[in-house]
């Protein structure tokens, strides 16, 4: 494994952290603001758990994620409570994004497609199994050695959304060469430019999930990075191998993550409000980057801005450590991101207020 890419910015942060006003870090993307009640009343209910929960996840979960996907994504799901599950709860999204190759058995043998600029933990998966790497956003003209498709919509780090046309080429593409493709949608609620869209939609994928998988958490659309609750659904075969290989690993969400799960997944409004939190952010932070001379790219949906000056990213780092603030490098998602930072939107009012000042000079 490479080194953990956050330990460079250290000097950024030590720079940033003299500003008088304090530091504000916009490096990585944690919520900050509170978990709303529906899910920590949920989950404080669920407390007495004296057994083993499944991989699975309970019936209840699997049918509001189902219900859930339909209501908010337009997606439906074969039965979710069938003998091949088409949906089952992960810990968070992070670990499923990293063991998928290992978990799907395609260790060793291979290559995975990943975005030209990408979230890292799709690489850290393919290394992890022994599996090579190749960056491209377009499918490739051959198919050979290639055992795993990743997607990214909206993506991280540059907020771009991928067309419904851009979704089925890749969709066409992997039936056609029996490739699985997989798509990251962690940030599917938080359009703001376009409405993204899931692979699963019958716009893209047709009624037939053959092949395909969606992975989706409530980090960041709950406010809820600290329970690790996210989700896998698609091809019930699909779900099903990564399912068995789960419960024999105990990669097991706990029970009273999984309660919370099933009622933030059945209440839209916390969600809506917490979009609106977001967009307020997203409205003041880039204005003030505009102004302040940066070009903004992409970002046309979900946590972060894609700023550029038409400069390193590290040069860009050293501008914005200037101001007291930490921006995480371009760099670090792939070479092609080498002339960007990433600015997240998750800070409070008062932090993002804190930046906008200060780039107004
Ligand atoms: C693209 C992408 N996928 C997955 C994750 C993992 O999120 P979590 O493990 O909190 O569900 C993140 C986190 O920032 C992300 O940006």
């Amino acid at each position: 494994m490479a080194d953990f890419p956050w330990d460079s910015l250290s000097a950024a942060r030590t720079a940033a952290a003299r500003h008088p006003g304090g530091v504000v870090d916009l490096s990585i993307g944690t919520p900050v603001d509170d978990t709303p009640e529906v899910l920590s009343a949920a989950l404080a209910g669920a407390g007495n758990a004296p057994g083993y929960p499944t991989a699975l996840g309970t019936a209840e979960l699997r049918s509001g994620a189902a219900r859930w996907l339909q209501r908010r994504l337009g997606v439906h799901l074969a039965d979710p409570l069938g003998t091949d599950p088409s949906v089952i709860p992960t810990v968070g999204s992070k670990e499923l994004v990293a063991l998928l190759p290992t978990l799907l058995g395609l260790r060793g043998r291979g290559t995975v497609i990943v975005p030209e600029v990408a979230y890292p933990t799709y690489e850290v998966g393919a290394v992890l199994a022994g599996l090579a790497v190749r960056r491209t956003d377009v499918p490739p003209p051959d198919a050979a050695g290639i055992v795993l498709v990743w997607l990214n919509s909206p993506g991280n780090p540059h907020g771009r959304v991928l067309t419904d046309e851009q979704l089925r080429d890749w969709v066409t593409w992997g039936r056609a060469h029996g490739v699985p493709v997989v798509a990251d949608e962690c940030y599917v609620t938080l359009g703001w430019d376009v409405e993204p869209r899931s692979v699963l939609h019958p716009a893209v994928a047709g009624e037939d999930h053959t092949g395909l998988l969606a992975v989706h958490s409530l980090s960041k659309q709950s406010t809820a990075a600290g329970y690790r609750a996210g989700m896998l659904s698609g091809d019930p075969a699909l779900v099903r191998t990564v399912w068995e290989v789960r419960r024999h690993l105990g990669l097991l969400v706990p029970t009273p993550v999984q309660a919370a799960m099933a009622a933030g997944l059945d209440d839209d409004t916390h969600v809506d409000a917490q979009r609106e939190r977001y967009r307020a952010r997203r409205e003041r932070l880039s204005a003030a980057v505009r102004a302040a001379g940066a070009r903004i790219d992409h970002s046309e949906a979900g946590l972060y801005l894609w700023v550029t000056r038409d400069e390193d990213c590290w040069a860009t780092i050293d501008w914005l450590a200037g101001l007291g603030i930490v921006a995480g490098p371009g760099a670090f998602y792939g070479p092609a991101g080498a002339r960007h930072v990433r600015l997240a939107l998750t800070a409070t009012d008062e932090r993002i207020a804190a930046a906008v000042e200060r780039l107004a000079g």
